[in-house]
């Protein structure tokens, strides 16, 4: 049985990776002619600015990677990949948001510039996550002992936190279903992938 933790990582990555896979639906309906549904690609950037960014990502340099570095300098590269592509994420989504408005606007090129920028995001961040599944948690199983597991189990196990007005998951929940009930039926409903 794999450490609470990493069974947390990979039910997060599974969130993130419906909503990516959301938005590169979108996006390439969207090229083909779809109408754009604003409202649900707000919805999007806003579960990644919560969820991933402020939540996910942060945890996993605090505590995981921290762990990891101290048992070994193996993962030394890798981790340092991973971290600079958290730190990449951030202004990549604050970007996607004014291109967003812009394409909202109808400003010249804007809509392009949203789709290439969309899809590159979602690129980089499902090649982050496999990478993080593929390479750094099988590692991380190999040298971390049960005591560093604690303290990682502890920290993702940790939900809202009401002493500093954090509530992410539950926000990031309402913005979950959020996305599921605006997206199309063949996402929704957990469908065919688009063509
Ligand atoms: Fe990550
Ligand atoms: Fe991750």
């Amino acid at each position: 049985m794999s450490p609470l933790a990493i069974q947390i990582i990979k039910d997060e990555h599974l969130a993130i990776s419906a909503v990516l896979y959301t938005l590169r639906y979108l996006v390439k309906g969207m090229r083909k002619g779809a109408r754009p549904d604003f409202a649900l690609l707000k919805a999007i950037l806003d579960y990644i600015v919560s969820y991933p960014d402020r939540w996910h990502h942060p945890k996993e340099d605090k505590y995981l990677f921290s762990a990891v570095k101290r048992r070994t300098h193996d993962a030394d590269a890798l981790i340092a990949k991973l971290e600079r592509e958290h730190q990449l994420g951030y202004p990549m989504v604050e970007a996607l948001k004014v291109q967003l408005l812009a394409f909202q606007h109808e400003d010249d090129g804007a809509q392009a510039r949203f789709f290439d920028a969309a899809e590159r995001y979602a690129e980089l961040e499902w090649t982050h996550l496999q990478t993080e599944e593929e390479q750094l948690l099988p590692l991380a199983e190999r040298v971390l002992t049960a005591a560093d597991w604690k303290e990682i189990d502890a920290a993702f196990e940790e939900n809202d936190n009401p002493l500093f007005g954090i509530k992410p998951k539950e926000e990031a929940e309402a913005l979950y279903q959020k996305i599921l009930s605006l997206a199309p039926a063949p996402i929704g409903f957990g469908g065919h992938s688009p063509t």
